[in-house]
Order: structure tokens, then C-alpha cells, then sequence
């Protein structure tokens, strides 16, 4: 960092900490109301000025009375309410951590009657999002509403553009307008902070924008999805379908009514996105990113990639490659010896594999109302304090465009499941199609007991067969099965499942 940005970053968080605005800073102290705009926009202040605003900033540091950080919250079901609670709770305690009073003095939400079990006696009740987040009440504004457009948009960018630092856990709306809202944020001076939409608890975005400012990452991958880590971890451990777990996922809370957007892999998709950027300093790009959700998942899959050593898994993974970034979500083999392997159930994780610290992953909670709401507030303090980054790492104005390496040139091992049409010389005839596109096979596993059937079959009668390929094109693969499929020895879609060395 420059002298003048570490100069200006000390004068900003100098002023906020007061609760001060810029020009009455520069008002009373530097005599140029002006001052606090020309250090933001890069303008070595002169001399005089510099040793008189240094001056001021030792006097003023003398034990002061810093103003309380009144916090507008918007949102308030189950990480809002939560984080409302831990507000609440912990008052005295953060107080005393930070030296500054942290207090809600607005929230918003659809239904003034529903009973939260919070405490809003005292507190201003907006119905209108927007407007909360531009009122002169509060000093940070909260969006914990949800959604890539609509209420959620139209407040973060209304608090942004008048200055209002902003902190939400919305990954939707991050994915899809990160890089407007980081231009934004950058342009107004102020802070945006995100760590909750990111593997919830986990602080993965304070790790990647600070703790590892300096290192290059190589390749980052993680399980960012609670609901199909339970459901495949369940299938593993108890050998029930995945119908079954869904449902007793919906059931606990942990999948939605409609699951599509978890399980068809979408979620991962959009938390990728976000890291990829982070990590790559390339622009948010979430439907860049190739991505199979875990529906198509069977008992035979589980057992077969059981007794071969691995665990199947639906990870989200980028790395930069010669061709630009790759960036995908689909159920992988991974395996059981890997750390990732041993994150089961709703646990989330992501690691980070770099220049200077090797292999990093961080594991624990994903999702739900405290482990969120914790990482709500550890922006919340960032900002009380004054800390102030660039929200994706670098400044937007930094980031590359992002450049998508095809699908169809990842290179790795597949798993592939057939139903073989029980006739002679089907399997031999596969495996003769495999060897003229040169892949090489590991391992070809035929096992009556994993029969599965496929609709498609009818009364054909057909085995199931599983082979694993060496180190493969995707397109390879893909032609060959094509050319499987024309020669008429299989029924219904083969499945495939990519292999991934960790
Ligand atoms: N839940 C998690 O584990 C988790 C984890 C990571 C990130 N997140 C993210 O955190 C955010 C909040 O999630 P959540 O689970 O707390 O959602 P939620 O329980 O559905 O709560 C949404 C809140 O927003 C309010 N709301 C909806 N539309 C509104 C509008 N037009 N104006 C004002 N208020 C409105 C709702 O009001 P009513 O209560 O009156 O209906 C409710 O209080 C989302 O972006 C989510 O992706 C959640």
C-alpha cells in the first residue's frame, strides 16, 4: 500500500470512528473542507497540511467518547433476527471489545406482527427497505432480505450511493451485481462487506481479501452447499436414496420446499463465482460456470466409488488454467484419504491451495441463523473500526474481464456408470471404442448386486458396468460415449463423474 492510501486510510477511519463527516474534519481541522475528496481521489496533500491533520489526529486520540455505530437492519427472519438477538445479547461485551457502542436503531420487514422473540421497543420500524437505508439515523445499513434484484438491490445501492457503508449475506445479489455494487462502494468511499454469502460462518472472504493479501492462488474448491453435502453424506452413511434424504432434509429445515436451486447446484455456482473473483482478480461472472447438480446421484455410484477409495462430493471449483479460468460445480470423486473427503453432513468447506501456504482449508457451518449472523457481525466491527479494503480484493477497477477455459478441454479421470445391454460382446466392444479414442481404462467394475435400473431399459436386460479412466479430455469422453450410445450396446444416459486428484 502506498504512503498517501495508508495516510488516507488512517485520516477515514480517523473520521468514522468520531462519526464525523469528511468536511467537518477538514473544516475544523485541515481549515480545507476539501481536503478528505482530494486524498480519495490519490492527491498528495501538501506538507503543511499533512503535519497539521498528523498533528490534530495525536491530540484527537486521547481518549475520546466515540459515537455509538447506529445500525439499520433490513431483513429480519432467520439470520436477521438472529443477528438483532446477538446485538442485543452481547452489547456490553462487544462494547467493551471494540470501544464503541454498537446499536440497532432501525429494522424493516414485510410483517410488523410477527413475533421475532427480539426486542424492538425503542427501535424505528421502516416498511420501505430504500427508505431505511437512506435514513439519517443510521450510520451502517444491513440488507438481510434476500433476492438478486428488487427490495435487496434497490436499498444496498441507495445506502452505497449517498456514502452508507453496507454489509449483507446475499450471494444472489452478489454473484449477479458484485462488481456494480464494488464500483459503487469504491467510488462513494465507502465499505461493503460480504463475509456471510460465502459459506456462512466460515471466514473465508476476511482469509482471501486479508489474511492471504499477498499470496497467488493456484486453485480454490470447496463444499458451499449444507443442503447436498447432508443428503449425499446420508446416501453414503445409511445407503438410502436420494429421494429419501431430500425429503428428511426438507423435513429438519435444511432444504427448501423447492430444492432446485441446492441440489440442481446453482447455489455453489453463485458462492464460486464470488470466490473465483476474489481469488483471480477477474470479474464476477456466475453464468460463465459449468455446472451438474447431484439428482442423478445413485446407491450404486456411492458403493462403487466406496470400495475404489473415494467419496463423491459436490464441489465448486476454480483454478486458472492456459485457457482462461475454469470454473465448475458437479458431484467429483474425491479421494477418502483428502481432507475435504471427512467434511460430512451440513458442513461446509473451501480450500484455498497457494503459492506460500500450500494447501488451506477451512471448514465449519455454512449456513444458519448464528453462524451467518456471526459473520454479519464481524463486518459489522470491520467497519466500526475503521478497517477499509477493497470489497472484491482489488479495486474494481483492477479486476480483468473473465475468461471462460472450455468444458470440453478439462483434463481428468471420469467414473462412468453403463447399463450394458446383457448381450455378448457388449463390454468388449466398449472397451475397443475406448482404446481407438486412446483412453485408458483403471479399473472396469461389474458387480451383480448394483443393478440399476434404467426406465429406458423396458424388459431389455442389462447390467451395470462402472469404468474409471485415466487422465482424459472432457470432450474425449464425451464423443466416445456418443459413439457408445450410436453403437446400441447401452441403455438410457450414461452417468459420469469426474475424478479429481487432491
Ligand atoms: N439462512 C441462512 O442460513 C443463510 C446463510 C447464508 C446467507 N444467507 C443469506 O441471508 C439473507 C437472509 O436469509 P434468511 O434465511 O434470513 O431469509 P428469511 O428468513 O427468508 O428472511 C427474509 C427477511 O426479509 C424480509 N423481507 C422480505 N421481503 C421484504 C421486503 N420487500 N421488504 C422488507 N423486508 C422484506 C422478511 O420479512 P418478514 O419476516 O416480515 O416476512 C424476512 O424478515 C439471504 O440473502 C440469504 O441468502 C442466509
Amino acid at each position: 500500500m502506498s504512503d498517501i492510501q495508508s495516510f488516507r486510510q488512517s485520516v477515514e477511519a480517523f473520521i468514522s470512528a468520531r462519526g464525523w463527516t469528511p468536511t467537518r474534519f477538514g473544516r475544523t481541522i485541515a481549515g480545507d473542507p476539501l481536503f478528505v475528496f482530494d486524498l480519495r481521489e490519490g492527491r498528495e496533500p501538501r506538507s503543511e497540511t499533512r503535519a497539521r491533520i498528523s498533528r490534530a489526529m495525536q491530540e484527537f486520540s486521547e481518549p475520546v467518547e466515540l459515537t455509538p455505530l447506529r445500525i439499520g437492519v433490513a431483513g429480519l427472519g432467520n439470520v436477521g433476527a438472529t443477528l438483532v438477538r446477538i446485538l442485543q445479547k452481547d452489547g456490553v461485551e462487544l462494547t467493551r471489545k471494540l470501544g464503541r457502542q454498537i446499536e440497532v436503531t432501525a429494522v424493516c420487514a414485510r410483517s410488523r406482527s410477527r413475533d421475532r422473540k427480539i426486542d424492538l421497543s425503542g427501535v424505528t420500524w421502516f416498511d420501505d427497505p430504500v427508505a431505511l437505508a437512506k435514513s439519517d439515523d443510521i450510520d451502517l445499513f444491513v440488507e438481510l432480505i434476500g433476492g438478486e434484484d428488487g427490495p435487496a438491490l434497490a436499498a444496498v445501492k441507495a445506502a452505497l450511493e449517498i456514502g452508507r457503508p453496507v454489509v449483507t449475506a446475499n450471494k444472489a445479489l452478489l454473484a449477479r451485481h458484485g462488481v456494480a455494487l464494488a464500483r459503487l462502494a469504491e467510488e462513494a468511499g465507502t465499505q461493503l462487506g460480504f463475509e456471510a454469502a460465502v459459506a456462512g460462518g466460515i471466514p473465508v472472504i476476511k482469509t482471501l481479501r486479508e489474511g492471504l493479501g499477498s499470496a497467488s492462488i493456484a486453485r480454490v474448491y470447496g463444499i458451499m452447499n449444507g443442503t447436498c453435502n447432508y443428503i449425499l453424506t446420508r446416501m453414503g452413511n445409511e445407503g438410502i436414496s436420494f429421494a429419501e434424504c431430500l425429503k428428511d432434509a426438507q423435513a429438519l429445515g435444511y432444504a427448501e420446499a423447492d430444492p432446485t436451486f441446492d441440489v440442481e447446484g446453482y447455489d455453489t455456482a453463485h458462492k464460486l463465482a464470488i470466490l473465483a473473483s476474489l481469488c483471480f482478480g477477474c470479474e464476477i461472472a456466475p453464468d460463465e460456470i459449468f455446472v451438474e447438480g447431484i439428482t442423478r446421484i445413485s446407491q450404486a455410484d456411492i458403493k462403487v466409488a466406496g470400495d475404489l477409495g473415494y467419496k463423491i462430493k459436490l464441489l465448486g471449483l476454480a483454478r486458472r488454467s492456459a485457457d482462461g479460468i475454469e470454473q465448475r460445480v458437479h458431484p467429483t470423486l474425491v479421494p477418502k484419504s483428502s481432507a475435504i473427503a471427512g467434511v460430512d453432513g451440513v458442513l461446509n468447506a473451501v480450500a484455498l491451495e497457494t503459492d506460500h501456504v500450500h494447501e488451506l482449508l477451512l471448514a465449519g457451518p455454512g449456513a444458519g441463523g448464528p453462524p451467518t449472523a456471526s459473520s454479519v457481525l464481524s463486518d459489522i466491527l470491520d467497519i466500526a473500526r475503521g478497517t477499509k479494503v477493497p470489497p472484491l480484493g482489488v479495486p474494481s477497477a483492477e479486476l480483468t474481464p473473465y475468461v471462460q477455459a472450455p468444458m470440453r478441454e478439462h483434463e481428468g479421470g471420469y467414473y462412468i456408470r453403463l447399463n450394458l445391454k446383457d448381450v455378448p460382446g457388449a463390454l468388449a466392444a466398449i472397451a475397443s471404442r475406448m482404446g481407438e479414442r486412446g483412453i485408458s481404462l483403471e479399473s472396469v467394475i461389474q458387480r451383480p448386486d448394483l443393478r440399476v435400473t434404467d426406465p429406458a431399459a423396458d424388459n431389455t436386460q442389462t447390467r451395470t458396468v462402472v469404468l474409471l479412466t485415466q487422465s482424459t479430455m472432457e470432450a474425449t469422453v464425451r464423443e466416445t460415449l456418443a459413439q457408445i450410445a450410436l453403437d446400441g450396446f447401452i441403455v438410457g444416459e450414461p452417468q459420469l463423474i469426474r475424478i479429481e486428484t487432491l
